[in-house]
């Protein structure tokens, strides 16, 4: 067998421990395998490559500068996996979707400097074997089209971590005629593709990188904060395709399967992200196409009630039954201990209890659930929105405990709302709503809340930990 031929098998051992992790990690109870997979998978590749770059003469210099490479890489990755907060997760992960992006930009240019740049000279010797092959042409539209995909992935996701580390504002920047601008700049990719596969030039390269860096940026610039967790899983798709592009140009088919299978499975995941949150998939992954900027938020929606910690003990001791609805604030305050331990005690009194999760609650899919499982909380108790909702007009008091835009009635109600249609927790149907927070600022889509304002809410203000251990304390 020769090198080659056992790289080939190698790839296809990868490949497959690629396609087992991605399995596993679709179920709580082999998402431990599926990762064990995932490594091994990357192991196995990495290590064909190496041998394979051996085997094809590679110098000594360019062999340490290879395997440093990975060092540097294997320790920063390490470091970061580690030091990450959960709450940080999504933000690193549109990082690491613009470092894919900027690799298949730099594939491509590096394939055009080694083919296409030689051409008004005697040619490259790769030139001269694609020349005589007439595959030429098709080098030049992997070039392109790999530039293209990789420069959108990059600052598209370069502006998605910006919004969700909250570094810009992530309300939606709507510029005049947006959906006009995204169309007319893939109407210029499609006409400089054709014409740099007849005349290979490189002001064209340049000019397709241009196009396709503010293209990213716009494209995710548009997009409201309420639809970022779909934005973050179509990079995740974009980053696939074009590391596929990029495994073209490479040759390289464990590439393209890795990326063909990272490009179908974010599709497929911004898909089911978009009808639990009941969006167009086609206007999401085309910036927001056809959503056109609502009226400013301004509302003046009255006056609302606070109450004490000692209140709330008072009404949850009276209480028959309970549901908690947690989000994001409480992944921020690590609330969840105290949470576990309100809910064990309020079921030792007979009060009826359990939780609410949205589906995009928090700031990455499932978030909640782990947090909750963190505490120890029954999975049994623990309820998707869809099973709860129909219970809140027959619940005592529920408790908001740092969520906001997953219980906003404008969601429902104003069908001006950046927000509306998406299907939201109807706390406000309960007889009372206790909301834990800290201020009355509004959430992560940057819209006002009315629920804050209505008759039967009530705010409780401060860390949501905090404010959870002191009605502990009083109960
Ligand atoms: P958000 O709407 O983000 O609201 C969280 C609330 O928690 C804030 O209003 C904040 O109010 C409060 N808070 C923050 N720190 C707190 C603390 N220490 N103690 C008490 N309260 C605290 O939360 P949500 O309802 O979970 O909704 C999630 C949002 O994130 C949605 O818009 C969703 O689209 C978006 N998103 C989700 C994901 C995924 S995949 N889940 C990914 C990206 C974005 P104060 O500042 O007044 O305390």
């Amino acid at each position: 067998m020769t090198v080659e031929t056992g790289a080939a098998a190698a790839y296809i051992v990868a490949a497959l421990l690629f396609i087992l992790a991605l399995a596993g990690l679709s179920h709580h109870e082999s998402a431990k395998a599926g990762k064990a997979f995932g490594i091994a998978g990357m192991a196995v590749a990495l290590t064909a490559t190496i041998v394979l770059a051996i085997d094809h003469g590679i110098s000594g210099a360019g062999l340490a500068l290879m395997i440093g490479a990975v060092a540097v890489g294997a320790a920063i990755g390490l470091w970061r996996a580690r030091v990450v907060e959960m709450t940080g997760m999504p933000e690193l992960i549109a990082l690491l979707h613009s470092f894919v992006g900027l690799a298949a930009v730099l594939v491509g240019w590096n394939g055009y400097l080694h083919v296409e740049a030689t051409l008004d000279g005697p040619g490259s010797a790769e030139a001269g074997a694609l020349r005589a092959q007439d595959l030429l042409g098709i080098h030049s539209a992997e070039v392109f089209i790999g530039v293209f995909i990789g420069a959108v992935t990059f600052t598209g996701s370069v502006v998605a971590f910006l919004k969700l580390s909250a570094r810009i504002r992530s309300a939606p920047l709507m510029l005049p005629g947006k959906n006009q601008l995204n169309l007319a700049a893939l109407g210029a990719f499609t006409v400089l593709t054709a014409w740099f596969v007849i005349d290979p030039a490189l002001w064209l390269l340049v000019s397709v990188t241009v196009v396709a860096l503010a293209l990213g940026w716009h494209l995710v610039a548009s997009i409201g904060g309420g639809d970022m967790p779909v934005v973050v899983s179509m990079l995740n798709s974009y980053s696939g395709w074009a590391a596929a592009a990029s495994g073209f140009l490479l040759e390289n088919d464990l590439l393209i399967i890795t990326g063909a299978l990272v490009g179908s499975s974010g599709a497929y995941l911004s898909s089911v992200m978009c009808k639990a949150m009941n969006r167009s998939f086609v206007s999401v992954i085309a910036g927001g196409f056809g959503i056109e900027a609502g009226p400013a938020d301004d509302k003046d929606y009255g006056e609302h009630r606070e109450i004490t910690a000692e209140g709330v003990a008072e009404l949850l001791g009276t209480a028959d039954s309970v549901i908690i609805t947690p989000g994001y604030g409480m992944a921020v305050a690590q609330a969840q201990y105290g949470v576990a331990e309100l809910t064990r005690k309020l079921r030792d009194r007979g009060v009826k209890v359990c939780f609410g999760i949205h589906p995009v609650a928090g700031r990455l899919p499932g978030h909640m659930n782990v947090l909750l499982a963190e505490a120890k909380v029954p999975y049994d108790i623990v309820l998707e929105m869809d099973e709860v909702n129909d219970d809140f007009d027959r619940t005592s008091v529920v408790l908001v405990i740092g969520a906001n835009d997953t219980v906003n009635p404008a969601a429902a109600e104003d069908p001006g709302s950046p927000i509306a249609g998406m299907p939201v927790l109807q706390v406000w149907n309960a007889e009372n709503v206790i909301v834990f927070k800290r201020s009355m600022a509004s959430g992560y889509a940057g819209v006002q809340n009315p629920l804050f304002y209505r008759d039967n809410s009530a705010m409780l203000f401060g860390d949501a930990k905090e404010r959870v251990d002191d009605i502990l304390r009083v109960l």
